[in-house]
């Protein structure tokens, strides 16, 4: 980091101290308290995270850090503050405050997630803008920590949501990560490469969980082939979070070590979602997709026992769908 990244983390700092003592300590905090241990937070996970409230009125922080020697000039560099001149307002007003700790452990932005009474029209979740500390494309929140336990765990978990990841950590397994709900990017493919050799997605459970699966895998096998990937299907449209809330911690790490698929069986299930098979139609366009996937892999025995899987999900049998996965195969070439 410069000078002044220096000065923009010390203000984010700063400000993380701030509205975590806010939570924490001061009447003003308590429905947010609440909410996050009626979430099933512990109060360790809540230190660890270090999750505080903006308070509603936004000229607190900015009264905070013009107090603590920072200037104008920084606290419209870091994002945090909009308007001009001597009217800075917190961007956060009235949200919980989620610091976000870049690779090195330290804080290079927020989310602010509203609260339950909060009006419908505002965004559940609020993030800092892109600055000079904070690359949305690269960033993946809770990697400060996920690198190190992922290499024990030998494998690191993707969560879409960040409150997922924190709700694992509150459970003891700390190794997962989360893009700020933008779709995975190359960039972020490479960083999750570059720390473990085993992946497991653990999106959500509902169609945009699946949808937003589905691209990570198709983007993670094309960007960061060596990785060995696992995925997890969250029934009844449940997110990781959820489930764990619903089922326990138990049933919870039941499910990951014993229910998780692997990508050929996750597009099974996902082109058999997408295609009707009681119609020849249906069926073709299933068998296309899954011809072009078991095309991709590796081994014959492999190869045999989609194609026989494929088989039993069709009625067609196995040699008229050995055919159409070399003829796939040839036209790929
Ligand atoms: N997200 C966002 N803005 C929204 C909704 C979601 O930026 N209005 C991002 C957040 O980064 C969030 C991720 O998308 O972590 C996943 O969204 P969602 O599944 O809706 O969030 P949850 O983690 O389930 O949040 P919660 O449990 O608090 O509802
Ligand atoms: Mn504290
Ligand atoms: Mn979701
Ligand atoms: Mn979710
Ligand atoms: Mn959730």
């Amino acid at each position: 980091y410069n000078d002044h990244q220096e000065r923009l983390i010390d203000l984010h700092e700063s400000l993380t101290e701030l509205y975590h003592y806010l939570l924490t300590t001061t009447k003003l905090g308590h429905d947010a308290m609440d909410y996050l241990q009626g979430r099933g937070l512990a109060k360790e996970t809540i230190e660890d995270y270090q999750i505080g409230l903006a308070p509603n009125d936004g000229n607190i922080a900015s009264q905070h850090l013009f107090n603590k020697g920072f200037v104008q000039e920084e606290l419209l560099d870091s994002g945090v503050f909009t308007g001009a001149n001597d009217d800075l307002r917190d961007r956060f007003r009235g949200r919980i405050i989620f610091p976000l700790r870049d690779r090195r452990g330290k804080v290079v932005a927020f989310s602010g997630r509203k609260l339950p009474g909060a009006n419908d029209d505002q965004a559940k979740y609020l993030n800092s803008p892109e600055t000079e500390l904070f690359n949305k494309s690269q960033f993946l929140f809770n990697l400060d920590i996920a690198q190190n336990e992922s290499r024990r765990a030998k494998e690191l978990v993707l969560y879409e949501g960040f409150m997922d990841v924190i709700s694992a950590a509150n459970i003891g397994l700390k190794n997962g990560v989360a893009s700020m709900g933008t779709s995975l990017t190359q960039d972020q493919a490479h960083i999750i490469g570059r720390y473990s050799k085993r992946l497991l997605l653990a999106y959500d459970g509902d169609k945009a969980g699946l949808e937003a699966m589905k691209r990570a895998l198709d983007n993670m096998q094309t960007w960061s082939s060596r990785l060995d990937i696992d995925l997890l299907l969250f029934p009844n449209q449940l997110d990781p979070d959820e489930f764990i809330q619903t089922y326990g911690a138990d049933a919870y790490r039941e499910f990951v070590s014993k229910q998780r698929v692997s990508p050929i069986h996750f597009y099974r299930f996902y082109y058999r979602q997408h295609y009707s098979l009681n119609d020849d139609q249906g069926k073709l366009n299933y068998i296309q997709a899954m011809a072009k996937i078991i095309s991709q892999t590796d081994t014959e025995v492999e190869q045999a026992i989609y194609i026989k899987e494929l088989a039993e999900d069709t009625g067609l049998s196995q040699e008229v769908l050995t055919r159409q996965i070399k003829q796939v195969r040839q036209t790929e070439k």
